[in-house]
């Protein structure tokens, strides 16, 4: 894993939007797997920045999202669907029949997990963009998640559940469950980058970083595993390590 250091949330940001609009200047028809959440946001601040500024142009990149709750319609602004479109389609050249989320609004879920991973198989992520949670998921892949998960629904660990209710009226209204690309969906992509900012990520920071074997209980802990991962992380991330 190459391990990128940078001063603070503004800097990783930054230096992740460069590394994700240079791989797309040489490539661009790449396929990206992409995340939400609060790390992101800058990320996707300053690739709209550039879009307006420099043209960097979208218009034959695809996108597939690591996640979508269960029971929020696309409409609903807690959904995922809505931040993808709030933080970064609505505002670049990327047509929107290019982007792919789970739905979490449809009746059958399994039907929906096997289309899904089917499409994500199709495609094959060349660069996965990915935050962690502070008890080390990745994507809504809660620890005891198989390395051998594809697409599929889980519960959503009640400590992920408190951590998001910052975005929801109360924390009832946090759905309890989610669809999420499985951990062997990720592996499969060509090549991981992940944003870590923050003393809240401290922990499962230094402990993807340390010694220890990769174990089911704390999910980041393949990214070992995988050939080619670049961890962007600011100071506060990196202060336990
Ligand atoms: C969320 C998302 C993940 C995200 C992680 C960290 O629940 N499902 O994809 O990477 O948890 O979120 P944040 O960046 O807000 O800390």
């Amino acid at each position: 894993m190459n391990i990128v250091r940078v001063d603070n949330y503004e800097e990783m940001s930054k230096a992740s939007a460069r590394y994700i609009i240079d791989k797309v200047k040489a490539n661009r028809k790449m396929t990206l797997g992409l995340a939400t959440g609060s790390t992101p946001k800058g990320t996707y601040q300053y690739i709209i920045e550039d879009h307006k500024q420099k043209g960097t142009s979208y218009q034959q990149i695809s996108t597939f999202n690591l996640d979508e709750y269960i029971g929020l319609s696309a409409k609903d602004p807690n959904s995922y669907h809505f931040y993808m479109k709030d933080v970064l389609f609505n505002h670049i050249d990327l047509p929107l029949n290019h982007t792919h989320i789970p739905n979490g609004d449809v009746l059958d879920k399994e039907e929906e997990c096997v289309r899904y991973e089917a499409k994500v198989k199709e495609s094959s992520i060349d660069l996965q963009i990915l935050g962690i949670g502070a008890n080390g998921h990745i994507g809504f892949n809660e620890p005891g998640t198989s390395f051998q998960s594809e697409t599929h629904v889980v519960a959503l660990a009640e400590s992920t559940r408190e951590a998001n209710a910052r975005f929801f009226p109360s924390i009832d209204d946090v759905p309890t469950h989610a669809i999420t690309m499985g951990i062997a969906s990720i592996m499969a992509s060509k090549e991981i980058l992940l944003l870590v900012s923050g003393e809240a990520k401290s922990e499962a920071l230094e402990r993807l970083l340390s010694d220890q074997l990769p174990s089911e209980d704390f999910p980041a802990s393949i990214l070992k595993t995988h050939p080619r991962v670049t961890i962007i992380a600011d100071n506060e991330a990196l202060m336990a390590t």
